[in-house]
């Protein structure tokens, strides 16, 4: 696919449902008791994962486009997955990570599998927490990441010091604590997005937060509710770093979610010197949401580390990107999760920035990148990776020349309109 300079982009967007909301709505609906209703779910290519593999075990879900109704059969009424065994995750962390907590406590046993991508993301940081919890998981070829062999046991509750901030890893073990004998917590090195304690406690669970460590209760049984999925601010973010780069423009877009452990981009493109402006605020189930008015502003350098990288750590390739539109340094630091993401984040942003001229070095656990260099148009490999193909539809706005993004198709894991409506901004339906 081709991109290439635009005038300017105008007009609104509505951004679709939330990823990470989506697939715990779907998990946590199928293991609560009645019906569960969902207002907005993403219909992407991950959170279909996580449906197709909740129906393979016994669950009634009827899918109507955006609205999604989960016809839940309580803590222990999963099946084993119906003919073969296996659940196929695709090319979705949070649903191999998230599952692999609840089959954890089953009384039946599941290979957990998925793409090329998923058999080389690393595992062993649940397989090592879940293990000490009683859990009987194995990584099929002995490499650390999936397929999983998963035989459910009776689970104990633990006190687990977690090394990365994860909210994957946090989340199998608090679903595997629904499960134990006792309190479960998990203490994290820095916050990560807390959707699983806010939509537990939706659904009924004990479940609290003590500064960076959650803290579970058994559960007897959850319940079923209603759900409005947030619009995905990881997605918006794409149009918020475009608004921002692109001379003259002006976009609106419409009920992003601002829950504070997924912010950082918003409190960074402010650092940046942007002009973001927060419209409509609204609280539902604990989430907020709003509308964001951006437009185009000069931008400058900044330093991007420590406590925020969690709360920012799928947007950091999209601010790369506008980095090099920036005036002056950005440090990008503490961020080796990306190197175990969909794709190395630091390599293919290192490597893909620099074929369109920019000057950015990889460090161990970031980037610098030196802006204010024109960028021109490049062939660009997207690994794959559904967040590399949008950063450089994104970037290929601002540069000179064509930009060819292969593999542009894998959008289709967390935004599959995003082509149109990104056209559709530009006037250029
Ligand atoms: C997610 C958590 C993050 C994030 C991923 C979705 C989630 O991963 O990068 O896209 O839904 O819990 P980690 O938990 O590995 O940081």
């Amino acid at each position: 696919m081709e991109f290439q300079r635009v005038t300017r982009l105008q007009g609104q967007v509505m951004i679709p449902g939330d990823k990470s909301i989506s697939h715990r709505s779907i998990m946590f609906g199928s293991i609560a008791k009645g019906i569960t209703e969902i207002d907005n779910f993403l219909q992407g290519a991950d959170c279909l994962s996580t449906m197709a593999c909740f129906q393979k075990m016994g669950i009634d879900i009827e899918n109507k486009g955006s609205r999604v109704v989960v016809h839940g059969k309580g803590l222990h009424g999963l099946e084993a997955p119906f003919g073969d065994g296996v659940l196929d995750c695709g090319n979705s962390g949070t649903t191999t990570r998230l599952i692999a907590g609840i089959l954890a406590a089953q009384d039946f046993s599941v290979t957990l599998t998925g793409d090329s991508s998923i058999q080389k993301r690393p595992m062993k940081r649940i397989i090592a927490p879940l293990s000490q919890m009683g859990a009987h998981i194995t990584s099929i070829n002995g490499t650390g990441c999936a397929p999983l062999l998963i035989r459910g046991q009776k689970l104990s509750g633990i006190s687990y010091e977690s090394p990365v901030a994860s909210a994957q890893v946090k989340s199998a073990i608090l679903l595997a604590g629904l499960y134990a004998d006792k309190e479960t917590r998990v203490k994290e090195p820095a916050l990560s997005r807390n959707h699983t304690e806010l939509m537990l406690q939706a659904f009924g669970a004990d479940v609290r937060t003590e500064d960076t460590t959650a803290v579970i209760q058994p559960a007897r049984e959850l319940f079923g509710c209603k759900l409005s999925v947030p619009g995905d601010i990881s997605s918006a973010a794409f149009f918020l770093a475009a608004g921002l780069m692109v001379p003259g423009s002006e976009i609106l877009l419409k009920n992003v979610g601002i829950n504070p452990t997924r912010d950082g981009v918003l409190r960074v493109c402010e650092e940046m010197g942007g002009n973001v402006t927060l419209l409509n605020l609204k609280t539902e189930g604990g989430e907020s949401t709003a509308d964001i008015l951006v437009r185009h502003s000069p931008l400058h350098g900044t330093v991007i580390e420590g406590a925020i990288i969690p709360a920012l750590i799928d947007e950091l390739p999209v601010i790369a990107a506008m980095a090099c539109m920036a005036e002056g340094t950005t440090i990008i630091r503490d961020a080796a999760e990306l190197k175990v993401k969909e794709s190395n984040r630091i390599e293919v942003m290192v490597k893909n920035l620099s074929a369109m001229g920019a000057d950015v070095t990889e460090t161990e656990d970031g980037m610098i990148i030196r802006g204010g260099r024109p960028l021109h148009g490049a062939v660009i490999d997207s690994r794959l990776d559904h967040r590399i193909a949008m950063t450089f539809a994104v970037a290929a706005l601002c540069s000179d020349g064509i930009t060819e993004i292969k593999g542009a198709e894998c959008v289709n894991i967390s935004y599959p309109e995003f082509y149109r409506d990104l056209k559709r901004l530009s006037g250029n339906a």
